[in-house]
């Protein structure tokens, strides 16, 4: 972020955080509130956010880690999740990540393309697992897939 984009990312906090009348009870949705606004959950907002809940940044990021719909980095585009709970794993979500990170260009360990448009992240059980092997691309559940699928789901995004 650039100072400007930073100086913004904390003014708005502060009026997020004032619309909740800078209670600690309300740090999920004071997080949810500026995720809305920049798609992902910048530092300087984070710790702006820990500084007037005195709430500790370690705690902050933790609440922000531990629920999926939090991001500390920006997302693309397209959020595709893989889903690689039990049901999926047995029937095949490897080869769906596989397929996905070959498809999308991502090297190994890199969750977003280098122009934007997509995100691929793994979840756990998604809550249909009778549909196994599942993802979801922005929201919207694909299941009982197979690797080749994979093209006409991304063709769809564009
Ligand atoms: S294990 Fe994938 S939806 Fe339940």
């Amino acid at each position: 972020m650039t100072v400007a984009e930073t100086e913004n990312a904390i003014k708005h906090t502060d009026g997020v955080i004032e619309s909740y009348g800078a209670k600690r009870c309300d740090l999920i949705h004071i997080l949810q509130d500026v995720q809305e606004e920049y798609d992902y959950l910048p530092r300087p907002a984070l710790e702006r956010v820990s500084e007037k809940l005195n709430v500790s940044l370690p705690e902050v990021l933790r609440v922000a880690t531990f629920y999926a719909a939090f991001s500390l980095e920006p997302r693309g585009e397209h959020l595709i999740t893989v889903c690689t709970g039990t049901a999926c794993h047995v029937k095949g979500a490897p080869r769906l990540i596989d397929a996905l990170q070959r498809d999308l260009g991502l090297e190994e360990g890199q969750e977003t393309t280098d122009d934007m448009k997509f995100t691929l992240r793994e979840v756990r059980c998604v809550g249909c697992c009778s549909l196994a092997p599942v993802l979801t691309v922005d929201g919207r559940i694909h299941g009982n897939l197979a690797p080749e699928d994979i093209s006409d789901i991304l063709e769809d995004c564009f």
